[in-house]
């Protein structure tokens, strides 16, 4: 048996699939959260794109928990070898930075919309109950949240880019480690 099929030097497919449907979700969903509060969009459009924000923002939350599960059996692969040490703690610490604030913001913003008294079209239509009790304090303190850690969470994705681009062109063997999406790549 070779060294590789013991300690595999990729993540899982299914773990690859996940990080990329996160990342373009993810991406798609930040301008959209601020696009969709400006004056002057059309009534349909800006209606459009709350379904679109709220209901994204809800299977992103399922998708992360299924990747916090899945990771929990399915443990990343080890670092490459000639990876200086800083560099593996400075990745870990990003790495559950995104994961903690993909939470705080999609947990925020489910309160923020709930506590609101508003509907979540996919979840009221599965008739899903609110999980929180409708009051504006708390509808306010959750958006105050949601609109501030959204700078954490672009913060940190700027310093996960620009290292995952780094390696990339650098062909170091950690950009191949995620991707392609699916497939053995
Ligand atoms: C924008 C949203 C993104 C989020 C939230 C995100 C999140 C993550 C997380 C949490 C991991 C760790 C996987 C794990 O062990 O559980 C990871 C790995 C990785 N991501 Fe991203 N990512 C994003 C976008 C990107 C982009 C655009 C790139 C490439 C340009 C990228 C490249 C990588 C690479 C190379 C790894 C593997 C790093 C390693 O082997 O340690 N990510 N990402
Ligand atoms: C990881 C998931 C999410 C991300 C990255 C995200 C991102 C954002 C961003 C960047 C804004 C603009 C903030 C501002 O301009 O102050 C925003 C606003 C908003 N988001 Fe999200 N969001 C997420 C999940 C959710 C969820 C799950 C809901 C509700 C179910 C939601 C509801 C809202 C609402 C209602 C606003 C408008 C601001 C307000 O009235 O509070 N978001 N979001």
């Amino acid at each position: 048996m070779s060294a590789d099929a013991i300690r595999p030097v990729k993540y899982a497919s299914f773990t690859r699939l996940l990080h990329w449907v996160t990342a373009l979700m993810v991406v798609g969903m930040i301008p959209i959260g601020v696009i969709m509060q400006q004056d002057g969009l059309e009534r349909a459009t800006q209606d459009f794109m709350f379904i679109l924000h709220k209901n994204g923002g809800v299977i992103l939350l399922v998708l992360v928990l299924a990747r916090l599960l899945w990771r929990s059996v399915t443990p990343a692969p080890p670092p490459p070898a000639h990876l200086p040490h800083w560099q593996v703690k400075a990745a870990f610490t990003v790495q559950w930075g995104l994961y903690l604030m993909l939470l705080v913001m999609a947990i925020s913003g489910y309160v923020r919309v709930r506590a609101g008294g508003f509907p979540i079209e996919m979840l009221d239509a599965l008739n899903v109950p609110s999980f929180v009790p409708q009051s504006d304090p708390l509808a306010e303190t959750a958006q105050t949240i949601h609109s501030n850690a959204r700078f954490v969470l672009v913060a940190l994705i700027l310093v996960h880019v620009g290292a995952a681009l780094r390696h990339a062109f650098a062909r170091d063997g950690v950009f191949s480690r995620i991707w392609p999406p699916v497939g053995r790549g």
